[in-house]
């Protein structure tokens, strides 16, 4: 059966997965670069990147994913949507290659980019986009691409098998925050913490059996 995945996802020590205010100039508001420095210095991200183990939990990414959710503000900044020519920040050939279902209160029609890349707006529960995704995904599994709203929607939900944190040792003060509403999700979850050189903490949380 599909499995509902989360890889990558950083977080700050204080918890927020961006910092505030996000804009086009500024995707991330005031945490700039600094929650993905360990994934550029990847081979995953660069071909003249490092490969070891921040490498290795990177390219866990893509493999086995047949379709991505993602919430409307990592489609774009504010007011994407009030630009009809917004089709994201990745360019003509977007590197989801899959469905992707962008979640928002204000969806447009599909747009079909190269490489595989169709990008789908979805006003719907967390649970009725999963299944539209994971229908599209066929015998693959499906990627909870973020931001942090979208994921603490998912999690509350019961709905994610599989989550890749990368705990960055910086404190951002604010932006949006991962954890808010989730007291005892450790519960569910077997944990596994593995720290590298680079100084972060990969955190993969594994949905128990029950
Ligand atoms: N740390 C990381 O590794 C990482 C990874 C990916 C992205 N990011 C960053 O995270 C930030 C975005 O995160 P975020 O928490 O602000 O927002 P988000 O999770 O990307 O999107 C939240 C928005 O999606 C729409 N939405 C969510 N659920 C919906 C539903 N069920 N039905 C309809 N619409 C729904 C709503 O927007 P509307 O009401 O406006 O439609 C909501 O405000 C960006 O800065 C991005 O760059 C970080």
């Amino acid at each position: 059966m599909s499995q509902t995945r989360i890889h990558n996802f950083a977080i700050s020590l204080d918890g927020f997965g961006t910092g505030e205010p996000q804009s086009r100039e500024a995707p991330f508001g005031h945490a700039g670069q600094r929650l993905h420095e360990w994934m550029f210095a990847t081979r995953f991200w660069d071909a003249a990147g490092a490969a070891g183990a921040d490498n290795a939990f990177a390219e866990r990414h893509a493999p086995g994913i047949g379709a991505e959710i993602m919430g409307a503000n990592k489609f774009g900044p504010p007011g994407w949507q009030d630009d009809a020519d917004w089709d994201g920040w990745w360019g003509p050939n977007p590197p989801f290659r899959t469905p992707v279902f962008v979640l928002t209160h204000r969806p447009r029609s599909s747009i079909e980019m190269e490489g595989g890349t169709t990008f789908h707006f979805l006003d719907a529960t967390p649970a009725e986009a999963l299944e539209e995704a994971a229908r599209a995904a066929g015998d693959l599994d499906v990627r909870l691409g973020g931001g942090a709203t979208v994921i603490r929607d998912f999690l509350r939900e019961g709905l994610v098998d599989h989550m890749h944190l990368v705990q960055v040792p910086i404190l951002l003060g604010r932006g949006v925050r991962l954890w808010d509403g989730l007291e005892s999700l450790e519960g569910s979850y077997s944990i596994e913490a593995v720290s590298t050189p680079s100084g972060v903490t990969h955190l993969t949380f594994s949905r128990r059996r029950s």
